[in-house]
């Protein structure tokens, strides 16, 4: 099945499923906007607790902070997103459609890349063990020829965005003959920036009222109070500060689902450390964040580091850690080594000191900074991607989601075989007993096969069925999501078993 089919299967079983709908939809819907229903909050908390207990529990020197979404306006001018944080756009002139220049020329680059890698594809396929890869790649003139545009069209992208040069970024689009998507002419306006905060007043809307800005990112929040939690909670540098928040961007080319919306929740940690430390601690944060991932269980040749071609003025390190969507690698987290930037501009702004005591070194200054930024609605869809399983069956196609268990939203389904002969109340006992620590759902409507698709679609990592043996002998049949194996176990066992392979402990124990 092409990899946009897979795609649209996925978006509509995050509807049909209760994980995401699109936000106010009796009204049409809102651009890059989405609800998350009752599976998909469940999911996003127990997402959100993996990251929260990687950072704040096995780590000593890692604190947490909840900042307002309102902040001084002045902060966003500190931090350069008044003045920087734009995208440029271009419009075609016979669609009426606007785009990012830089989209449109990063989507060309990675169709040159497409095909390079198709070549080396074919290739495997065609010789088997015999292949040697890497000659391949360096000898194949279609793959050598897609690579080398591919490499100067990126090399010319980053040049003209490190320049802020609009007007060779339409000239790009131009010489390269990129058409609009929709109409196909090359009819295009010229590049203009455009800002991407949202911006709303604070107090009276009469004189006086302030103009305040959603935030755009976590961050801000924690650079600010970076002294405030040093000195209260007595912290020594090194030391991390994390926080999960919303934050509001005006996205233009919000595509593809959830990937890129308009309102969307981060986690974020800035890690201070000693000048000249920066660069150690970002490789340390490197290797700590992929295994975070890793350790979700999914295919591992499906993630890889991206290390940032073109670096911000302030950073002098940036890698994004990049998942395989059906549309491609994209970003889901990035790891920046953004040096004492943010906190000399805003002592730069506000007047006051942002400086640590070292005691050890008997001396002051400004901390550098690594930040390590995720979505979580980004990370969502990810885990579901990776999830999403549509299996041939004698009787029909079994779709499922192969969640973690511990990220799963329910966790257990308990059925009693038929609805009569007590069997129901033997099955709300066992939810009883279970629910203090898990999600149980309690399903009695339809044959068990029809039970047991429903949950492998939620994505539920065990089914316990409840027959006439189990009034006798006190067992029931657990039923395995991922294998459908079955076996028979004490009803006594199963808060064990249950703990055991749902726990977020086996997630984070990997990480230690
Ligand atoms: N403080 C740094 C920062 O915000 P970023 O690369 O702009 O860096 C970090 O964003 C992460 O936030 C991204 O890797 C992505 O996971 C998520 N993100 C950014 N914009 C988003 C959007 N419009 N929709 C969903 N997630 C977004």
């Amino acid at each position: 099945m092409a990899q946009e089919d897979v795609f649209k299967k996925l978006v509509a079983h995050c509807k049909e499923y209760g994980y995401v709908f699109p936000s106010s939809e009796i009204y049409d819907g809102l651009g890059a906007v989405y609800d998350y229903g009752q599976n998909g909050v469940e999911l996003k908390n127990n997402i959100k607790k993996y990251w929260w207990d990687s950072m704040i529990l096995l780590r000593e020197n890692v604190v947490g902070l909840d900042s307002a979404i309102f902040m001084h306006p002045t902060v966003w001018k500190a931090s350069g997103h008044v003045d920087a944080f734009n995208d440029p756009l271009i419009d075609n002139k016979d669609s009426k459609k606007r785009y990012r220049a830089d989209a449109l020329i990063e989507e060309l680059a990675a169709k040159y890349e497409e095909k390079a890698e198709k070549e080396v594809e074919k290739a495997r396929q065609r010789f088997g063990e015999r292949f040697d890869e890497a000659l391949f790649r360096q000898t194949n003139p279609q793959v050598t020829a897609n690579i080398e545009k591919r490499n100067a069209l990126v090399a010319r992208l980053s040049a003209a965005l490190n320049a802020n040069d609009l007007a060779e970024l339409r000239q790009i689009i131009i010489d390269n003959k990129i058409a609009c998507p929709l109409c196909g002419t090359c009819n295009w306006t010229e590049v203009r920036q455009f800002n991407l905060m949202f911006a709303t007043e604070m107090g009276s809307t009469a004189e006086g009222a302030t103009k305040v800005y959603l935030r755009p990112e976590t961050a801000q929040g924690i650079f600010v109070n970076f002294l405030n939690v040093q000195k209260s909670g007595r912290m020594k540098v090194p030391f991390g500060i994390a926080q999960i928040g919303k934050a509001f961007r005006n996205e233009i080319i919000a595509r593809q689902f959830i990937f890129r919306v308009r309102e969307f929740e981060q986690m974020e940690m800035q890690y201070f450390v000693r000048p000249g430390q920066g660069l150690d601690a970002f490789r340390q944060w490197k290797e700590a964040r992929m295994k975070w991932h890793r350790a979700l269980g999914f295919n591992p040749a499906d993630y890889r580091f991206h290390d940032h071609e073109k670096l911000a003025h302030y950073a002098n390190a940036a890698t994004d850690i990049e998942y395989r969507f059906p549309f491609g690698f994209k970003e889901v987290e990035g790891i920046h080594s953004r040096t004492d930037f943010d906190l000399s501009r805003h002592q730069e702004f506000s007047g006051k000191k942002m400086q640590y005591f070292d005691p050890e070194l008997n001396e002051s200054y400004v901390p550098h900074v690594v930040e390590t930024s995720i979505g979580v609605d980004r990370v969502f869809l990810q885990v579901i991607a990776a999830a999403y399983r549509e299996e041939a069956t004698d009787a029909a196609t079994r779709v499922l989601l192969a969640l973690p268990p511990a990220l799963a939203p329910v966790k257990l389904a308990v059925m009693p075989l038929v609805k009569k002969d007590g069997l129901p109340e033997k099955a709300l006992e066992i939810i009883r007993q279970l629910r203090f620590d898990h999600r149980c759902q309690y399903d009695e409507k339809d044959s068990i096969g029809k039970r047991y698709r429903r949950q492998d679609a939620i994505g539920t990592p065990f089914c316990i069925t409840v027959d006439h043996d189990s009034l006798e002998d006190n067992t029931v049949t657990i039923r395995y999501r991922d294998t459908m194996q079955q076996e028979r176990v004490a009803i006594d066992q199963l808060p064990a078993i249950i703990d055991e392979k749902t726990s977020l402990k086996t997630l984070l124990r990997a990480l230690d």
